[in-house]
């Protein structure tokens, strides 16, 4: 943050008052973290922010060994919308409602605004949506039908969303939900649970849109062994596709991070700028992780194996870790994190 303010977590904002950058949640130092006896997203609840939470479900998924040797699946797709956005949703929605907003706004390429929709219906919220219109029209349609959602459809791209989102947010006082502070911490409780399930891991492979997931890995990682509960820091590497890699370009470069113009099928992932970029850079650099690019054939044909050998039905952004592991082969434990199931 660029002003450096510090807030209650009473504050009803993922944005500073002052400088209208993100703002970061910031525990406790007495909090230390260890594995719970039950493994499962509401288990992590002392580990994530103070809130009166409604327990909704989400989370707590499966790792599945693969055939290779070494290789596992976080499969994400058996979430209540499909993907691992549950986690951060369940946290967004529940602060909303604390802190008594009756509407929320936000910017999605699909799965994010899914998600949103399905907790809002829930804790009878309102929800307004942008999205681009070229995102995928069987996804907006699920939005729509999932809480009658006010949906503007922008001619532009997920980042020219968010800008309209946030605009909406401030001038309607609805809540500004998306890639924020409190979905990252509801996606690492999916590196909580894979760690808790698999004890040592060399290697953490995980797709990249916004970089909230790739962000909240690295802490969670970072977080687990200044406690003591690993032993070592596995080697996260973000999966970028090669038609959207800002993040790929601007960390295997050193220069700062370009907007692009995402050109993929992976429509979960087509994010030309990152909004949690520039920290994930810092902490890959930090923490010894990677980013690499994959194409949307790879990704195709691994999505298509796992519907065949596994039955698990990733979309191809969902695919995309187990595509980069196909190119890494990687020593060791891999977690390859099967982020969201075809709608
Ligand atoms: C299925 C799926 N995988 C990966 C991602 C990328 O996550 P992030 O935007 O946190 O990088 C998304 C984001 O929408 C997604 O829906």
């Amino acid at each position: 943050m660029k002003c450096r303010e510090k807030y209650e977590s009473s504050f009803p904002s993922q944005i500073c008052g002052n400088c209208d950058s993100l703002l970061n949640v910031v525990y406790d130092e007495k909090k230390k973290f260890s594995y719970t006896r039950e493994n499962s997203f509401w288990s992590y609840e002392a580990f994530m922010p103070d809130c009166n939470y409604k327990r909704l479900e989400a989370g707590s998924t499966n790792v599945v060994i693969a055939d290779e040797y070494g290789l596992y699946f976080k499969v994400e797709t058996t979430n209540p919308t499909k993907s691992f956005k549950d986690r951060g949703s369940v946290i967004e929605l529940n602060k909303a409602s604390e802190y008594g907003y009756t509407e929320v706004a936000c910017a999605s390429t699909g799965n994010m605004a899914y998600s949103i929709a399905h907790y809002s219906r829930i804790l009878g919220i309102k929800v307004k949506v942008f999205i681009s219109k070229h995102a995928n029209r069987d996804k907006i349609k699920l939005i729509k039908g999932t809480h009658d959602a006010d949906i503007t459809e922008i001619d532009g791209d997920f980042t020219d969303a968010q800008h309209e989102a946030i605009k909406y947010s401030k001038k309607n006082n609805a809540f500004l939900t998306g890639d924020y502070c409190y979905r990252k911490e509801g996606q690492k409780t999916a590196i909580f649970e894979a760690m808790h399930d698999l004890r040592s891991v060399d290697t953490i492979i995980l797709p990249v849109g916004n970089a909230t997931l790739l962000a909240g890995a690295l802490e969670a990682v970072k977080y687990m062994k200044r406690n003591n509960t690993i032993k070592q820091i596995p080697k996260v590497i973000g999966v970028e596709a090669e038609g959207a890699r800002p993040l790929y370009a601007a960390f295997k470069s050193g220069m700062p991070i370009i907007r692009e113009k995402p050109d993929t099928a992976a429509d979960a992932i087509a994010v030309g700028f990152p909004t949690f970029g520039e920290e994930s850079i810092r902490l890959l650099r930090e923490l010894d992780g990677d980013m690499i690019t994959v194409s949307d054939r790879e990704m195709q044909e691994e999505a298509a194996k796992l519907k065949e050998m596994y039955n698990i039905d990733a979309e191809l952004g969902g695919a995309a870790s187990v595509a980069a592991y196909r190119k890494l082969n990687p020593e060791g434990k891999t977690i390859a994190l099967v982020s969201g199931g075809k709608v």
